[in-house]
């Protein structure tokens, strides 16, 4: 039967082999194998094999593996990505299957849809690169967020999935087109997010690279138990980038919705907008030992956009953190009680709670605050008295030993709702310095503020701060 099998994929040009001992295996590859011989074409290729010269020793256990060959002559891969994930992207009961991008590069020129995965190993040795040449087809063909609005490039999802990048693969978003297009535009309808994790569970991935994402670099929804370590995200540098840092909009690193116990470790965030961004119903989210440049900082929310809807913040710990000239160490940003117009760019009038928050072990650069809160988000102006009407609550907040430097004289400005007072705010070990003439900052900014533990507001926010402008 495997003879058979190999026999066969060699008269079709598909190099072939299943290493496994158990006959369940030969029937997939067998029915894998059938849907390939359909697409099979010259220039691009998906090999399932067991050989394929990358990556870790296959264990007793292992299933069928679809190595990845790009396209010619830089032509797009998106078709062969698709049907490798056809193929290997569901293992059988008890296997793990593989998926291997080689050291090269692959073009992708169209949307990826590839949920629904199981019990699969995703290596990739090199680099994806997003062919941005018609911003037209990414405007009317990104794929569904699930939220706000949203659209993206590559929905990915399933359970057990392994996404390792060894360091050096790379998805290269080559946003620069998009920088340009917006210019400076909020949440250009249809420009699409790089990389949505969707429907996940149990799943890790680790060593991978993004540069110059499109818009967000990476949403997590409508998941729980996701791992994400040894991260690195550079909106900015990685080549002569010509948007300037302060027409960098909406390039977050990474956005929670609707998830549940996600760990971030080992980011390192350069972009223009928020580092990493727990949005609507993000419970059990850690965030340690990373990053951030240049960016907002952490930001929780903005949340209570969605008029009447109940959503909530909880238990998110972020520490062992290094904020290098961010805007703030951390924030967190909930629209108004006044709802006008609709997501993304519009809302509010949202309720619920964020609640059991630590920040601790933070090492400010030449950041503008420490902390910060608004409760002013709206893209269309505030009236007088706007900032006091979000029914979203703060509470159970824990700020530990930040030091460093900060910019101004101020340590935080929270700027709360009266219509629901953030409460339980405690501060500790808040070691800082002006970062000009080494003197300590020492205002505490306090509207709508009850109940500190280890500090005293020293008077209100010298303006509401609202966090967005529309351009
Ligand atoms: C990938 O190829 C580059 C040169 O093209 C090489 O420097 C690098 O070591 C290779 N990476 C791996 C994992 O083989
Ligand atoms: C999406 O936008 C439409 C208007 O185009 C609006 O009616 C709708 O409420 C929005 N949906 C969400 C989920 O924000
Ligand atoms: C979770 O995924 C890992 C692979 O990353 C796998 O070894 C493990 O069996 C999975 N656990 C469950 C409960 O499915
Ligand atoms: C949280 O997710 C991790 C995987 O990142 C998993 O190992 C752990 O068991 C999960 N915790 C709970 C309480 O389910
Ligand atoms: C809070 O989240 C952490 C993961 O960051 C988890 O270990 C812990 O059990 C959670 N606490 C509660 C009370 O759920
Ligand atoms: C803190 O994070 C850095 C990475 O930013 C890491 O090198 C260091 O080991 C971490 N420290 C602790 C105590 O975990
Ligand atoms: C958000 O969480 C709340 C509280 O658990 C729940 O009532 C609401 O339905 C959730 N919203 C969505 C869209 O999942
Ligand atoms: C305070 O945070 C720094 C990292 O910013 C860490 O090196 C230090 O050990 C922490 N101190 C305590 C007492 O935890
Ligand atoms: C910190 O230094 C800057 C620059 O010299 C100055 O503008 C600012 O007022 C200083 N703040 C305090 C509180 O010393
Ligand atoms: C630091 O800056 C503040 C505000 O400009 C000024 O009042 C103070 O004298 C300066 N301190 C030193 C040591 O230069
Ligand atoms: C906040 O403090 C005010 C004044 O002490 C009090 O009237 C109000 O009930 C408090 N609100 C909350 C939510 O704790």
């Amino acid at each position: 039967m495997l003879l058979v099998l190999i026999l066969l994929a060699s008269i079709l040009g598909v190099r072939a082999s299943a290493k496994s001992s158990s006959s369940s295996s030969h029937a997939g590859l067998s029915s894998s194998h059938t849907k390939l011989t359909s697409t099979h074409t010259k220039s691009a290729s998906v090999h399932p094999s067991s050989t394929s010269g990358y990556g870790p020793p296959t264990s007793a256990q292992s299933g069928i593996t679809c190595t990845v060959t790009p396209a010619a002559n830089g032509a797009d891969s998106a078709a062969v990505i698709r049907k490798a994930f056809k193929s290997c992207g569901r293992a059988k009961a008890g296997q793990r299957n593989r998926i291997v991008f080689e050291n090269t590069t692959y073009t992708i020129g169209s949307v990826l849809e590839t949920t629904n995965l199981q019990n699969v190993d995703i290596e990739l040795y090199g680099t994806l690169s997003w062919d941005n040449s018609n911003l037209d087809y990414w405007l009317k063909n990104s794929l569904v967020v699930g939220y706000q609005n949203q659209s993206t490039a590559w929905r990915l999802g399933g359970d057990s999935i392994t996404f390792n990048g060894y360091g050096t693969g790379t998805f290269d978003g080559n946003g620069d087109a998009w920088y340009r297009f917006i210019n400076g535009r909020s949440n250009y309808p249809g420009r699409p997010h790089q990389l949505t994790i969707t429907d996940t569970t149990n799943s890790t991935f680790q060593g991978l690279n993004f540069l110059q994402s499109q818009m967000w670099t990476m949403t997590v929804i409508h998941s729980s138990d996701v791992l994400l370590q040894d991260i690195y995200f550079d909106s900015l540098t990685s080549r002569g980038c010509v948007a300037e840092f302060s027409d960098l909009k909406n390039t977050d690193g990474c956005d929670t919705i609707y998830a549940n116990n996600i760990t971030f470790r080992r980011w390192v965030v350069d972009n223009g907008d928020d580092g990493i961004s727990p949005k609507a119903n993000s419970t059990n989210i850690l965030i340690e030992d990373s990053e951030f440049y240049r960016g907002s900082g952490i930001a929780l929310g903005s949340i209570g956009q969605m008029h009447d809807q109940f959503e909530t913040i909880e238990n998110v710990t972020c520490r062992n953190i290094t904020a290098h000239n961010t805007k703030n160490g951390a924030y967190i940003k909930t629209w108004t009680g006044v709802t006008k117009g609709y997501p993304p760019n519009g809302g509010g009038g949202g309720f619920g709670y964020a609640q059991n928050l630590v920040f601790e072990n933070f090492k400010l650069i030449n950041v503008q605050k420490a902390f910060t809160i608004t409760q002013c988000t709206n893209f269309e102006g505030n009236k007088a008295g706007d900032c006091d009407t979000s029914k979203f609550n703060i509470r159970d907040v824990y700020l530990r030993n930040f030091t460093g430097t900060v910019r101004g004289g101020i340590v935080t400005t929270m700027q709360c709702s009266a219509a629901a007072p953030c409460r339980d705010i405690h501060m500790s070990n808040i070691v800082l310095e002006n970062s000009s003439n080494h003197t300590t900052p020492g205002q505490y900014q306090c509207a709508s503020v009850n109940d500190t533990v280890g500090f005293l507001c020293t008077g209100p926010p010298d303006g509401e701060d609202n966090a967005f402008k529309r351009r």
